[in-house]
């Protein structure tokens, strides 16, 4: 994932409580490849000292606007010029109002005057300020002028009140940039994923699932939506943040989720089967807890339906891609699913490895097309191999419409 790699990022800090997460949001973008330069106004460097945030970002921390040393040759002008994204995270209402009405005062908001690179701006304040309706027309204004927000989030306050104010998670914030510097190749596509495990119900205490964690789904979907696509995600049980952005399908069942993906398909130009459902499930659900009696129990199961050959067999169909899991065998059994199940791509994971698949945060893939031809996917994160998944598709699909 290189889309912040050498990007040159301003993070502009205000004052706040906050200021202890853009810490954290910092050592992600730089973390991601990222030549960050921050500017605190005065008000942040009560909480946090410029060193912490110069020791971070490798980079001089700008506090004055007019520094008689260094102004020749980094001034906020030349700064300004050279931004890729300027954040401002925590942004104070004080900050926002200032920017809203073209106040230049400080070197943070003088530089954002001076800025062309799209202005990202992450508020967070007491509820009663974020409500006020002169701070609600200065953030409305700032939108319309096309500049980005990552809205606060609601939780018990510092100032002791509870509601909207919280400064989203640094996680959220980054997303957001990234999102901001990725190419919308995707722009304009609807982009079905399905993610997670499914779970078969025994009785009301118990089921039948398996380990998936749902992490490489998600990881597709936030990958899709950062390159413009609207995504469905329609996931089963997993403990995972929504990705931002998708439209969130929750399923329990293998059934459930059947109904879901045949309810949006129309709707999608590409499908990504990603989830782990069960192929079997109890041909009864028992309405009570099944007590235990006899030494071995037998449970009958019947196969649940096979929604990706579902998909295959459709007249009209987006570009499909299906998952294979195998523990053996897996570039035969994965060319033999990709044929009989009529898919466009497939990606084949070799799950008895400990280090990739299932439940973990790395995964190697062998990516399996239409015409016989394969490419090998190295060991990488899934947020990597959800790019290179997507970057394939974007070569393989065709440029408009269904396929016949
Ligand atoms: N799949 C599906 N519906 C099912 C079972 C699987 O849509 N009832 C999809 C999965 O989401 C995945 C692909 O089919 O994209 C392959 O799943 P996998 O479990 O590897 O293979 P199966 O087809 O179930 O065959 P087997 O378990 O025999 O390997």
């Amino acid at each position: 994932m290189d889309n912040l790699k050498d990007k040159r990022i301003i993070l502009g800090v205000s004052g706040g409580i906050a200021v202890y997460k853009a810490v954290e949001l910092l050592r992600l973008l730089t973390k991601a490849g990222a030549d960050v330069h921050v500017i605190m106004t005065s008000a942040a460097q009560e909480f946090v000292t410029p060193l912490t945030f110069q020791t971070l970002s490798s980079n001089p921390v700008h506090t004055e606007l007019f520094n008689l040393i260094a102004e020749r040759e980094i001034g906020h002008i030349t700064l300004a010029d050279r931004a890729d994204l300027f954040i401002i995270a925590p942004a104070t209402a004080n900050v926002i109002g200032k920017i809203a009405c073209g106040i230049a005062d400080d070197m943070l908001t003088t530089t954002v005057m001076a800025t062309k690179a799209p202005l990202l701006i992450a508020p967070a304040m007491n509820v009663n300020m974020y409500t006020n309706p002169v701070y609600r027309e200065n953030e409305d204004r700032l939108r319309r002028f096309g500049h980005l927000f990552v809205d606060p989030v609601c939780g018990s306050l510092a100032c002791g009140w509870e509601g909207q104010g919280k400064l989203a998670a640094p996680e959220t914030i980054f997303e957001a940039a990234l999102a901001v510097l990725t190419p919308k190749d995707l722009a304009g596509r609807t982009v079905m994923v399905t993610a997670g495990p499914t779970r078969e119900e025994i009785d009301p205490v118990r089921y039948i699932s398996n380990h998936s964690s749902g992490k490489m789904g998600y990881a597709l979907a936030r990958a899709a939506s950062r390159r413009g696509a609207h995504v469905i995600l329609v996931s089963g049980p997993t403990c995972l943040p929504a990705p931002l952005g998708a439209e969130m399908v929750c399923v329990e069942s293998a059934c459930e989720m059947q109904a879901a993906v045949m309810s949006h398909v129309s709707r999608c130009d590409i499908v990504i089967k990603a989830a782990a459902v069960a192929d079997y499930r109890p041909v009864e659900r028992n309405s009570t807890k099944i007590k235990k009696q006899s030494e071995t129990t037998t449970i009958e199961l019947c196969k649940t339906p096979d929604i990706l050959a579902e998909l295959g067999a459709m007249q009209m169909r987006p570009f499909l891609v299906g998952f294979a899991a195998e523990t053996d065998n897996l570039a035969e059994h994965a060319a033999k699913k990709l044929k009989v199940k009529n898919l466009d791509m497939l990606v084949a994971n070799d799950v008895s490895q400990a280090d990739a698949g299932f439940n973990v945060d790395n995964n190697r893939a062998l990516l399996l097309f239409r015409d016989g031809r394969s490419t090998e996917c190295s060991l990488m994160s899934k947020d990597e191999l959800a790019e290179k998944i997507l970057d394939n598709i974007v070569i393989e699909m065709p440029a408009t419409g269904h396929l016949a």
